[in-house]
């Protein structure tokens, strides 16, 4: 049986953004090649050189065109030294995420090797570490929404405000409690600060209404100070988080740092059943670009995210097991204590796709 296509646009970007994206594409492609999965990559040239040689950031009309005509998008990184005040990554991102509504941003923390998490509980194996953090992605704080308010004669307080809508909040809820199932997960957490600040309990309001639809999954409300807590002490009992855009930033670089660091975190910016995109959450990283040093593994889990999303679930699987050997052997750049290239990590991840037995579809 013939597969349907598989249709992504990448975005390299500024920085190391080429070298990771380049590492993932290898990746991508021997996978698919093994799973008979025809792939169709379009590379977009978006990124500070574009932005500084054109004045724009995107042509208009090109995010309804890659909505229409790609099944996800795979983004390196973008920022450049030389733009200091980002307009091209605010606007690149801002009309990537608006007009493709990508409203649900999606940070898995597995711990895939004890010895990379600097928690002593993990590394004597007295805990795990398997937390997702959800949050929301249009809105929160907007800097769009920043304004001074003359508080005395000689000072102006600055004042940025933060948005909630019920219709946004419920659905990234249900988006939440939906992965969960899907994913065999026990637990939905809302994280919150509704002591200090008054428009969370509309977050707790749609919680426990959306709540009522997965009587399968238990569900609890923790502030946000005590959720940091918790990770560092007990982070297994954390499951599914689901919180503010603020918040899911700051936590999961927090459970991004327990288990092995930017080097291996990986983004999925969702619409489920519409083109989403897909990054590390690390950025453009200017002092490693050309060194060798840059670790290639959250862009390919990155990829491997693409996959799972858009149904190739034994492909998916085998990308994270070509991760997880390359750790095991230790073929791993310094940021995981390693002395491999980039190359020298993409090279072993893609002989190991090419020689692993292919897993079964369902898995
Ligand atoms: P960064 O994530 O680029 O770097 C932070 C630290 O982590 C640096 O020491 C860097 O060397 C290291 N690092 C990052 N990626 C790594 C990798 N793959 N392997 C090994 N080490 C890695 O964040 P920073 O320095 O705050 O920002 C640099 C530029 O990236 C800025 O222009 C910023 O705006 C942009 N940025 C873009 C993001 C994106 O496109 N999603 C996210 C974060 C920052
Ligand atoms: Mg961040």
């Amino acid at each position: 049986m013939s597969r349907a296509p598989l249709r992504i646009a990448t975005l390299a970007g500024d920085g190391i953004g080429p070298e990771v994206t380049h590492s993932a594409v290898a990746a991508l492609r021997t996978v698919c090649d093994r799973y008979d999965i025809p792939l169709e990559i379009e590379a977009l040239p978006y990124g500070a050189a574009w932005y500084l040689a054109t004045g724009q950031a995107m042509p208009s009309g090109e995010p309804q065109r890659l909505m229409r005509s790609f099944d996800a998008l795979l983004l390196g990184a973008l920022g450049d030294p030389r733009i200091r005040d980002h307009e091209h990554v605010r606007q690149i991102r801002h009309s990537l995420f608006v007009q493709l509504d990508l409203y649900a941003n999606l940070r898995p923390a597995q711990q895939l090797l004890p010895a990379l998490s600097p928690l002593a509980s993990v590394q004597a194996g007295r805990a795990r570490v398997d937390i997702a953090v959800i949050s929301e992605n249009l809105e929160g704080f907007h800097p769009d929404r920043d304004r001074r308010v003359r508080v005395t004669d000689d000072e102006d307080a600055h004042v940025t405000e933060e948005w909630h809508t019920p219709h946004l909040v419920s659905r990234l809820i249900r988006f939440a409690f939906a992965w969960a199932r899907l994913r065999g997960r026990r637990r939905v957490t809302l994280v919150d600060k509704t002591n200090l600040v008054p428009a969370h309990r509309l977050w707790r309001h749609a919680f426990h209404t959306v709540a009522v639809d997965y009587p399968d999954i238990a569900h609890d409300v923790r502030l946000v100070d005590t959720v940091a807590h918790d990770l560092v002490r007990a982070p297994e009992r954390l499951d599914v988080l689901v919180t503010t855009n603020l918040f899911g930033e700051i936590l999961s670089d927090l459970t991004a740092g327990l288990v092995g660091g930017l080097g291996l975190a990986a983004s999925a910016n969702m619409h489920p059943g519409r083109c989403s995109l897909f990054e590390p959450v690390h950025g453009s990283a200017p002092d490693l670009v050309g060194t060798g040093r840059a670790n290639p593994l959250a862009a390919i889990r990155a990829a491997s995210l693409l996959l799972d999303t858009c149904g190739h679930r034994a492909a998916a699987a085998m990308v994270d097991a070509a991760v997880m050997a390359s750790l095991n052997a230790q073929v791993t750049t310094p940021d995981l204590g390693g002395r491999a290239t980039t190359g020298a990590v993409t090279d072993y991840v893609v002989r190991h796709l090419r020689t692993s037995h292919l897993l079964p579809d369902q898995v």
